[in-house]
């Protein structure tokens, strides 16, 4: 037997699980009470969602929740990844409190754990209770207070049951995409204010690790960002430049504060005159408030160049012609996320690591005539990835569970339905799920946790 035949073991005891977002696979986004989120009110707006897709229906996932933690357990699935709508248990965001939506998540957090998979709750993955956005949102200063109440709540109600929680889902996406570009809800186009809500998100994160201690919620807590490794293009002092502002804004503007208790020096070029004067200490104390846990969400990496039109970063991507490209035209580059596992512990030291997103929007039909659904170039994809990251745990790297984007089909944000990333497939008009090819490639890895 050659050492290359071997197959690729990964540690005992690490996690494999699928993640999902409230908003893109609930549905009955007003039931028992809920009040409306922002991403209700942006789907509503036209315009704003590809094809005017809202998340109405969704997966319908808050109805056939039971369905789909049963196909979960079918494949071999140790923990699920979700997030709680937090108007659905807040609908006001603050306040008053809605019983009948926290006893709907006390439900799923019971099925998933009478089916042996481990609950790993995400308090915050977009959806802002409309009430609050009213109160300027992430811009008000008091909303590190709402958050801080809303994941008590949360903590008491379930904090007996659920091992893994996390404060936010990637800080940097809700400051980019919600303030700074506009394309996601909100979608407001400012620097001044994407440095507010920043700054925001973290005292709120920071407020959150707090409440969870406070709360003596057993388990562990842990912060959720999207990590895209920045080269350069060439070595001219232009391109390194750029590449240092483009990593400094998508990696280390959260990762510097909660880490390191600094902020990553390029962020003053990038935001101009819309960065804030140095932050006071008890503040930038808070956001550091240790944790137990980094979740990173990989996709693709971009290959940088100095480009003094795109704004805010003066830094735009080189496509890179003839690699393999996702529907959303990203870059297969497993390789990326090696890289990335490595640089954090490089650079913030070693901690527990959790791959808490990974995957890839490929083409699958509306509807799948067979079962299993082929989609070699997801399961080629997948394989690849969990092939970087076991590369990263024999490099060092403390990776401890992997949990794959996604486990249905379901609303891609602005993108509608129009992007499937699944590992279970979604007939959106008669709500079937069937399982790709993927899905049990995947299964296959986590019986023999090996590849
Ligand atoms: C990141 C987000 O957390 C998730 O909501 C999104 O669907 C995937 N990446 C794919 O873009």
């Amino acid at each position: 037997m050659t050492a290359h035949s071997d197959p690729l073991r990964f540690p005992p005891g690490f996690v494999w699980g699928a993640a999902t977002a409230a908003y893109q696979v609930e549905g009955s986004p007003l039931a028992d009470g809920a009040g409306p989120s922002i991403w209700h009110r942006f789907s509503h707006t036209p315009g704003r969602v590809r094809d005017g897709d809202t998340g109405d229906i969704a997966c319908d996932h808050y109805r056939r929740y039971p369905e789909d933690i049963a196909l979960m357990r079918s494949l071999g699935l140790q923990s699920y990844r979700f997030s709680i709508a937090w108007s659905r248990v807040l609908p006001e965001g603050r306040g008053r409190i809605n019983q009948a939506g926290l006893d709907h998540y006390s439900r799923v957090v019971d099925a998933l754990l009478a089916a042996g998979i481990a609950p790993n709750i995400t308090l915050y993955h977009w959806d802002l209770p409309a009430a609050l956005d009213d109160r300027g949102g992430w811009l008000n200063p008091d909303i590190a207070d709402w958050f801080a109440d809303y994941a008590t709540l949360m903590f008491r109600t379930l904090g007996d049951r659920v091992p893994m929680w996390s404060t936010l889902n990637e800080p940097w996406v809700v400051a980019d995409g919600g303030y700074m570009h506009g394309v996601l809800a909100p979608g407001h186009r400012s620097a001044f204010e994407a440095a507010i809500a920043a700054h925001h998100l973290l005292l709120a994160h920071g407020r959150g690790v707090q409440a969870f201690r406070a709360s003596g919620a057993r388990g562990q807590i842990g912060l959720v960002v999207n990590l895209e490794p920045k080269y350069p293009a060439s070595h001219s002092p232009a391109d390194l430049a750029a590449t240092l502002r483009a990593e400094a804004y998508m990696n280390r503007q959260y990762l510097d504060p909660v880490f390191r208790g600094t902020h990553a020096e390029e962020l003053a070029e990038v935001f101009g005159e819309a960065w804030p004067a140095p932050r006071p200490a008890d503040q930038m104390a808070l956001i550091r408030e240790p944790i137990d846990w980094l979740g990173v969400n990989y996709y693709t990496r971009s290959v940088v160049r100095a480009d003094e039109s795109a704004w805010p970063q003066r830094a735009s991507a080189v496509p890179q012609r003839g690699a393999l490209h996702t529907e959303t035209a990203w870059e297969v580059y497993p390789r990326g996320l090696t890289d990335t596992l490595t640089w954090v512990k490089n650079r913030y030291g070693q901690l527990p690591i959790y791959i808490t997103e990974n995957g890839s929007a490929f083409f699958d039909p509306p509807s799948a005539e067979v079962d299993p659904l082929p989609d070699p170039l997801r399961t080629q994809t997948l394989h690849k990835h969990l092939t970087a990251v076991h590369a990263a745990i024999s490099a060092g790297v403390d990776v401890r569970g992997y949990y794959a984007w996604s486990l249905l089909d379901n609303l891609e944000w602005a993108h509608g339905y129009s992007k499937r990333f699944g590992l279970l497939h979604v007939d959106y008009a008669t709500q079937r799920r069937t399982r790709k090819a993927s899905a049990l490639a995947y299964a296959a890895v986590i019986a023999a946790n090996a590849l």
